[in-house]
């Protein structure tokens, strides 16, 4: 009967709902009563493009979430992609796969991933591009916010840091749960090129690459090191100019390695959708594990605005706990404050925010 219970609810379930009810009934008794209650690790991912989705996989596959949830403006690909989901829910470990056009389906999220907004087009200039994503994102945040008022968000869209900027003050959130992906790919990517080389695995060479996510991102590297041994005291010259070895070269990699990936397969998504769900872990179990993720840091390091940079952030449950104060050279200090007026030229030109 087991077996029929369960033919009759996959494959009829129009025509026999009420026999599918009476069997059920026959099948199982209930023992607690009440109402149902909210998820507690309800994760939304906002944009179900190639980042999007594999930052839900990610997600899902980490066993993170006791719900997901999807929302997009594009219906017939966002059903398609919560189908396709709920059809591996056999293998997985979080029981709700909902999506929605209507943000209500977000409601009770703990964490908000936003992956949505335009691409720059060719000879489109950056502050115009950004324009478009604030138009983009004033229909967005207030909606995500309303229906998760204590959510964290994780801003991923680009250009991240300025992104996260709109989203900190379309939300008004405070600054601790308003976070961006920021470096956090970025650093990933310089420990898989670095230990690379040095034939050992990416978690134990430890770097950092601060400030701007992309093209004028800052390598820490007197901070670089293997088992707490600093790599610049074996090699004085490490990052500079002079270096005979040219490690530099692998920061530079850093940067192209994102445009070489694009030229390649089109868009980048897999390394940034793994990246996202780590920082959703130390979130959800409160881990204060430190990342390199994009926060407000006006009144460090000199800057005066308010911009998003990324350093070195304690995450807990709350949002970002902390910040580490790295000691940078004079040189890094200067990269950070010029990406932080940079960005601010960008910002204070910014219309409706
Ligand atoms: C997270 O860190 C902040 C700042 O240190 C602290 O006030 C808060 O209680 C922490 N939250 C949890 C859940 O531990
Ligand atoms: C951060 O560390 C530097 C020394 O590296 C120190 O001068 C500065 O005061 C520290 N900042 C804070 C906020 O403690």
């Amino acid at each position: 009967t087991l077996i029929k219970f369960v033919y009759l609810t996959l494959f009829l379930l129009d025509h026999f709902i009420i026999l599918q009810v009476e069997t059920s009934l026959k099948l199982i008794t209930p023992l607690a009563s009440g109402p149902a209650e909210p998820p507690r690790n309800k994760v939304t991912v906002v944009g179900v493009g190639m980042v999007g989705m594999a930052c839900a996989v990610s997600i899902l596959l980490r066993e993170l979430a006791d719900e997901l949830a999807l929302v997009d403006v594009i219906e017939d690909k966002l059903k398609g992609e919560m189908m396709d989901l709920q059809h591996g829910s056999l293998f997985l470990k979080t029981p709700v796969i909902v999506a929605d056009k209507d943000y209500s389906v977000t409601a009770n999220s703990r964490i908000v991933v936003v992956t949505a907004g335009v691409r720059q087009q060719e000879g489109e200039s950056r502050l115009n591009l950004v324009q478009r994503n604030v138009n983009i994102f004033k229909h967005i945040i207030p909606q995500i916010v309303k229906h998760s008022p204590n959510c964290i968000l994780i801003v991923v869209s680009n250009p991240v840091d300025v992104l996260t900027y709109v989203t900190w003050k379309l939300s008004g959130l405070p600054k601790h749960r308003v976070i961006g992906s920021g470096t956090n790919l970025d650093s990933a990517r310089f420990r898989y090129l670095m230990a690379e080389r040095l034939g050992i695995h990416s978690s134990s060479f430890n770097g950092w690459i601060l400030g701007e996510h992309g093209d004028t991102s800052v390598p820490v590297w007197s901070g670089t090191n293997v088992a707490g041994v600093s790599l610049q005291k074996l090699n004085p010259d490490m990052g500079t100019d002079k270096d005979k070895e040219n490690w530099k070269e692998a920061h530079k990699m850093v940067v192209d390695s994102a445009y070489e990936v694009i030229r390649l397969k089109g868009y980048t998504n897999w390394a940034i959708g793994l990246s996202v769900a780590d920082l959703t872990e130390s979130l959800i179990k409160n881990m204060n594990r430190v990342h390199p993720v994009s926060t407000m840091v006006k009144g460090m390091y000199g800057i005066s605005e308010e911009v998003y940079l990324s350093l070195p952030c304690v995450l807990n449950s709350t949002g970002v706990s902390s910040v580490v104060n790295m000691t940078l050279t004079g040189d890094e200090i200067g990269q950070l404050k010029k990406s932080a007026d940079t960005l601010w030229g960008i910002q204070k030109d910014l219309k409706d925010l």
